[in-house]
């Protein structure tokens, strides 16, 4: 199996380029379904994630080319309104295709893991609101089939049990070709819904207020063909500044917009570190202090701090002077790297939704998985600290998300290779 071998101990110095944000890119990508015409996507990073989309796209009809970071889409030719379980059950993003379908088409077909609890938690959100615009779903062994009765979708009031960014951005792309206007109330607020906003109306759509908790969408008939460029992927950006704040570091990132990433920075510059925003040049410095003070860190929908970056902030804080407390409230299940740090030496305790770091002076090089794909990201960040060789596993996840991410650390000075198969 391909692994990523971590030399630890030596600084990092240097500036890494910000990629498009992956999720930005998908609903993006997914977007271009409701449009007669053709797109063009700039700063779309090239990630596993992305493939897969791609490759959804192209079993609906679309027309995709990708050349270096730029994709062409078009979306006169879609013909289908199924997207095979392969795909869905490689990636939950792809849910997202349902929205859009429905909008054009009246019907959508999505192929789900047999046994999966639809209709529960999952995709509950995006089923009710859909149903809220008119659609008919009815959930048939492994498949949802979405049908709207007449063909076109009707404007409706929808709120939100938890904001949700999947479930505004599929009832977002609905409710752009429905009849009439849409409310979302409670919805998610994040950057990537007003990227995605960005780009429905620059397909002529209607859509108002996104970045709020309340957003107002006028249906409109037809959707053009639009260029846009995908906004910098905050969660990477935040990786990167994190390894810049372990002593004796400093990082910068361009293409990078720190209006997206304060309440991490703010818990950076908390723990000692310095940090440097020129939001002219769109960079932003971290230059590691002499010591890592323990910061407490609570998950929470945008504004607040991402769930997103809470393994690498927890990978950074096992080597700070004292105990931090980590509350997850976005996810139940998201302390898998917990154990994977532990095997470094870190002392870390969990309970329910709340971890407990206790720092320790020294992490040491070991064997580990990427059990998830910002885990994997914290591995990196722990390796890099930690004396001696750090082994990786299980890069599937990486892949997912950070574009050239061996080539970006080592630009920075990091002893870090990939090894594949066989080797
Ligand atoms: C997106 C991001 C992911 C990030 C997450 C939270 C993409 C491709 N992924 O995921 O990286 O960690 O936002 O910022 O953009 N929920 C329901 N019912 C639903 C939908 C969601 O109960 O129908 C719950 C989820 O179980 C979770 C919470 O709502 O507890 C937030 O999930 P959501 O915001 O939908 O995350 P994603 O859009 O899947």
């Amino acid at each position: 199996m391909d692994k990523i071998i971590v030399s630890g101990g030596h600084p990092l110095n240097g500036t890494v380029r910000i990629s498009g944000a992956k999720n930005s890119v998908l609903p993006i990508i997914v977007a271009t379904l409701l449009s007669e015409g053709r797109c063009v996507l700039e700063d779309v990073p090239r990630l596993a994630d992305v493939q897969i989309i791609k490759d959804v796209l192209g079993s609906l009809g679309s027309e995709v080319s990708f050349e270096e970071n730029t994709m062409m889409v078009n979306g006169a030719t879609v013909d289908k309104v199924q997207a095979p379980y392969e795909y869905i059950k490689k990636m939950r993003a792809s849910v997202l295709i349902m929205g859009p379908l429905l909008a054009r088409f009246g019907r959508a077909v999505l192929s789900l893991p047999g046994g999966c609890a639809i209709g529960a938690r999952p995709i509950d959100l995006h089923l009710k609101g859909l149903e809220t615009l008119g659609a008919q779903i009815t959930i048939r062994d492994d498949e949802v089939i979405a049908e709207v009765p007449g063909g076109k979708l009707k404007g409706g009031h929808i709120f939100l049990r938890v904001p949700s960014v999947g479930a505004t951005e599929n009832l977002m792309m609905a409710a752009s070709l429905a009849d009439g206007e849409t409310t979302i109330e409670n919805a998610a607020e994040e950057p990537e819904i007003v990227d995605l906003a960005n780009f429905l109306n620059a397909m002529g759509a209607r859509v108002r207020g996104a970045g709020t908790g309340i957003i107002r969408i006028k249906g409109v008939d037809v959707l053009h063909g639009a260029s846009h460029a995908i906004i910098p992927d905050r969660i990477e950006a935040g990786s990167y500044l994190l390894a810049g704040a372990l002593p004796g570091n400093r990082v910068t990132v361009s293409n990078c917009i720190a209006d997206h990433l304060l309440p991490v920075l703010d818990k950076i510059r908390e723990s000692g570190a310095t940090v440097e925003i020129n939001n002219m040049a769109n960079t932003v410095t971290v230059i590691g202090g002499e010591r890592i003070k323990p910061v407490d860190v609570t998950t929470l929908p945008y504004p607040g701090f991402p769930t997103d970056m809470q393994s690498q902030f927890m990978a950074y804080m096992t080597l700070a002077d004292g105990t931090s407390q980590f509350t997850e409230t976005i996810f139940e299940n998201r302390y898998m790297h917990v154990d994977e740090l532990r095997k470094m030496g870190a002392d870390i305790k969990v309970e329910g939704r709340n971890a407990f770091v206790k720092g320790v002076p020294t992490l040491y090089g070991a064997k580990v998985r990427a059990t998830d794909l910002r885990a994997g990201a914290a591995l990196i960040i722990a390796g890099l600290a930690a004396k001696g060789e750090t082994t990786i596993g299980d890069l599937y996840h990486l892949d997912r998300g950070y574009e050239d991410l061996i080539g970006k650390f080592q630009s920075l000075g990091a002893v870090i290779q990939r090894l594949d198969d066989g080797t």
